[in-house]
């Protein structure tokens, strides 16, 4: 499964480690800063990213797995997106694919398109944006604009929801489009429940990152709190909000390690109707903490088993990991979710190119609990 958004192996290669950013990737906290001039100290050596991560867990009680019956099993479930006036895949190929964002055609590296292209190379060399990735600095000088200077940001929407979309320096634009598919179906969960029950219904993002899902549960009605390490990712979200006009809506914005939230949450006895979590391979907290995929998500699933309220209805797990299937998710969300009856529907989400005889652009995988 090709991974866009954790680049390289989650391993630590050299022992000094700069402190990284928080939200970081493995490659930008690795990447060489600047050298140290000659007169000034050595930096201090310090942990490597694997004895952090070891810390961490250090004092951290074994897995309590729940007991119970699994939930029946539904695999595999392909999420297609489809072509749309927000976005659309127009083609892919060579290593490349080739996409409309709102007003924007932008053309960015994809290794898992290993088949030709299907349009014009016209038609690609007309893009707005290239990402070029030939700068190895933060900002928008990885990205070339052919037909005119753009700035670091553009207007989007997502179902009639204005957000700002962002030219990153790791290729990303600030929207996971292959999302869609789980924020739709998070909405009209919303909305169902609502419309029901009247009760209000509470969501929780973890690794919420520019905040999509979080506005479009908060316009859906529900009570939101939103989790990143990153304080630029929290600043682009509330400057979403602000876009969207929901800044009076309750959204909780919490710039918080993942686990460690997770953790205070589970001791505070709180409650969500709704968990997503959509983590990196690999990602710092804001203290320094280390987040690993294959480490620690079993602590975190059963924590958000924890979460879920006494009338849950779904918890969303999406991984965009090389090394994993989806039936490795299904597995573990089937031990999380034992005795809580419900489904867990896995498989992947793909995106679907516009135009006659279009492709499938596989994205990621996920596994989903449904309480029906
Ligand atoms: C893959 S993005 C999530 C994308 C988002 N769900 C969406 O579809 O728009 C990962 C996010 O996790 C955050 N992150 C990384 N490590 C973290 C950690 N230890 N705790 C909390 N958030 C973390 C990053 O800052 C980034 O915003």
């Amino acid at each position: 499964m090709r991974n866009d958004r954790t680049k390289g192996p989650g391993r630590p290669e050299r022992r000094e480690r700069s402190a990284g950013r928080a939200g970081q990737t493995p490659d930008a906290a690795r990447r060489p800063s600047s050298a140290t001039p000659a007169n000034e100290p050595a930096p201090v050596r310090r942990d490597s990213v694997e004895e952090i991560a070891r810390e961490n867990r250090r004092d951290r009680p074994a897995v309590e797995w729940p007991e119970g019956l699994r939930p029946r099993f539904a695999a595999p479930v392909i999420l297609e997106v489809e072509p749309g006036p927000d976005y659309a895949l127009l083609d892919s190929g060579d290593g490349e694919k080739l996409e409309r964002y709102g007003p924007l055609v932008i053309r960015r590296p994809e290794n898992q398109a290993i088949w030709p292209r299907r349009l014009a190379p016209s038609r690609w060399d007309g893009a707005d944006a290239i990402f070029t990735g030939d700068t190895d600095e933060e900002g928008a000088g990885r990205w070339r604009f052919p037909r005119e200077a753009l700035g670091e940001t553009w207007p989007m929407r997502e179902d009639g929801l204005s957000y700002l979309g962002r030219f990153t320096s790791f290729r990303h634009v600030g929207v996971f489009p292959e999302q869609t598919v789980h924020w739709r179906f998070m909405t009209e969960a919303i909305a169902r429940e609502r419309a029901q029950s009247g009760r209000p219904v509470r969501v929780l993002n973890l690794f919420g990152y520019t905040g999509l899902a979080s506005l479009l549960a908060a316009r859906a009605g529900a009570e939101v709190t939103h989790v990143d390490a990153s304080k630029r990712a929290i600043g682009w979200a509330r400057e979403n909000a602000e876009l969207a006009g929901l800044v009076d809506r309750p959204i909780r914005w919490i710039c918080e390690d993942a686990v460690r939230y997770a953790e205070r949450e589970a001791r505070r006895g709180s409650t969500y109707d709704i968990i997503l979590l959509d983590p990196p391979k690999f990602g710092r907290g804001p203290k320094g903490e280390v987040w690993q995929l294959f480490e620690d998500l079993p602590h975190l699933l059963v924590l958000m088993r924890r979460l879920l309220s006494d009338r849950p209805l779904a918890l969303v797990l999406t991984a965009y990991s090389i090394r994993s299937s989806f039936y490795s998710l299904a597995a573990l969300m089937g031990e999380a979710m034992r005795g809580s009856g419900g489904t867990v529907e896995s498989g992947e989400l793909v995106i679907r190119e516009e135009g006659e005889d279009a492709r499938h652009l596989s994205t990621s995988l996920f596994s989903r609990w449904v309480s029906a």
